[in-house]
């Protein structure tokens, strides 16, 4: 095994990496499935365009992250985390498309803020774990406006955010297990949480895609 800038497995931040690397490699899969089975049964040119996007770049951010945990410590095996893992993950999908965005929109917004979060802690590990972190956090900002336009006026109710808080909320408990990595990585998870619990900006003035 080999392990980045020659740390070995009793590298504690190495490690801490791993653990939170952990965390979106297990959803990149099941994502760009269902992105793309979205698109196959969308018949908006547009929006199907854009699922097609987004599921070709969760492909690729799940082979960024493989290749970055090759270089980076096993982790114990966790099976009762990955149930609550996949359970979170399998949740963020709906039939109704406004309503998958709008966790969407939760999720990648909250991905964003962590990797920069995340990344301007990495200094040691930073050659190899930069440029996976910049890749990601590029797509998934612009996923995050795709699926802003998606759900449309959905997140300037009510109901759009309780969506984004329930994911924002689920999103945390299933950190709060890696909270010992945040802390290796000298970031203080407590206030970490509390900012993705608050709803996102959403920017504004972006036009709509047509669902269809
Ligand atoms: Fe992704
Ligand atoms: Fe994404």
């Amino acid at each position: 095994m080999l392990y980045i800038n020659g740390a070995g497995s009793g590298d504690p931040e190495a490690y801490a990496i791993a653990e939170l690397v952990d965390v979106p490699a297990f959803g990149e899969d099941s994502a760009a499935l269902t992105f793309e089975h979205m698109a196959r049964r969308c018949s908006s040119t547009t929006l199907h365009a854009a699922l097609k996007g987004i599921a070709a770049d969760e492909s690729r951010h799940q082979l960024w992250l493989a290749c970055l945990q090759q270089s980076l410590p096993l982790l114990t095996p966790d099976p009762e985390y990955k149930k609550r893992l996949r359970l979170f993950f399998r949740r963020l999908a709906h039939e109704d498309l406004q309503v998958h965005f709008a966790r969407i929109f939760a999720l990648d917004s909250a991905v964003c803020q962590l990797l920069g979060t995340v990344r301007s802690r990495c200094a040691p590990l930073a050659a190899a774990v930069n440029p996976v972190f910049a890749g990601i956090g590029r797509d998934e900002a612009r996923h995050v406006g795709v699926a802003r336009r998606a759900a449309g006026p959905l997140l300037g109710t009510s109901r759009g955010r309780d969506l984004v808080a329930e994911v924002r909320e689920g999103l945390t408990h299933v950190l709060a297990h890696r909270a010992n990595a945040f802390e290796t990585l000298r970031v203080d998870p407590d206030r970490l949480f509390l900012r993705l619990r608050r709803m996102p900006q959403d920017g504004g003035g972006v036009g709509r895609l047509t669902l269809g």
